[in-house]
């Protein structure tokens, strides 16, 4: 595996995979690799193309009130499981190129931005999106694989390409699970065992109150119902909301597409999930 920290590096690594193979898949990360980013490696694999995996701890996507220095950094354990995965190339960029000095340019998302994570992390979604565009302008991938976890991170990035019109496709990969439901995430690794053992709760929840829907029961009463169930378990519920998939607009009523996300914290680690309405469609 080729492994770039430069932006001639990228350059020179990136045209010799193209020589190869063609096309180029990229895989954007934050490190701190999990099999949920195996799933993404495996998914861009499958499509033939020469997987680009990049891992950059962006702090732009941080609040001032979000530990940037805490997020879990493990850049040789990283590169040996990119390497194991099949992975061609690994850019590894510094803040400083990022971020030049004298950058004066910045991406604003709105639409699927707002509301949700883009309410309760003021600014977060502008870091996703200047970083994402970035990556796609320096990596120059035909495709790009997001988490479906980061479900409304996937309609912000999806959002900003076909506004900006991006010669990239993005595409969607299914959440990766732990046994007892729980969605992958590197902050899991901060839930106490006690936490840990409630922390499927909420996959639970989003599961059951799709099933509701699906078979017809009124919203209103199944969001009160799993958000009450939720913090009668312990949990710090953020939101547990009905929404529609590309938009992230709330709604009233299941359509076509719709889906149900959420957040809520448990002890130190705020958990973040979603789920599909069976027979609606994936959005
Ligand atoms: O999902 C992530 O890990 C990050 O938000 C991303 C897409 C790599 C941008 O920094």
């Amino acid at each position: 595996m080729l492994i770039a920290r430069s932006l001639p590096e990228l350059r020179a690594a990136t045209a010799d995979l193209r020589t190869g193979s063609g096309r180029l898949a990229l895989v954007p990360t934050m490190g701190a690799l999990h099999a949920g980013h195996g799933a993404l490696v495996a998914a861009a694999l499958a499509s033939g193309a020469a997987t680009v995996a990049s891992i950059f701890v962006n702090p732009l996507q941080f609040s001032p009130t979000e530990d940037l220095a805490r997020y879990p950094r493990d850049e040789a354990g990283d590169l040996a499981k990119l390497k194991e995965w099949g992975c061609r190339l690994a850019w590894l960029p510094d803040v400083a190129t990022m971020y030049p000095a004298d950058g004066a340019t910045v991406i604003e998302p709105s639409g699927p931005a707002e509301g949700w994570e883009g309410a309760a992390r003021p600014g977060h979604f502008r870091g996703v999106a200047t970083v994402v565009a970035k990556l796609f302008g320096q990596v120059g991938a035909e495709a790009a694989y997001f988490g479906e976890k980061d479900w409304q991170q996937l309609q912000v990035v999806r959002r900003m390409v076909t506004d900006l019109h991006l010669p990239v496709t993005v595409v969607g990969v299914e959440t990766v699970r732990e046994a007892d439901g729980l969605a992958l995430s590197s902050r899991n690794r901060y839930l106490s065992a006690a936490e840990r053992a409630r922390a499927p709760a909420l996959a639970r929840a989003l599961r059951q109150a799709a099933a509701a829907l699906a078979a017809g029961a009124a919203a209103a009463g199944v969001l009160t119902e799993a958000r009450a169930a939720l913090s009668a378990d312990g949990f710090g519920v953020e939101y547990f909301a009905l929404v529609d998939g590309p938009s992230l607009r709330a709604i009233a009523h299941t359509v076509p597409g719709a889906r149900l996300v959420a957040a809520a914290r448990l002890g130190p680690v705020r958990l973040l999930d979603n789920c599909a309405i069976p027979g609606r469609g994936a959005g």
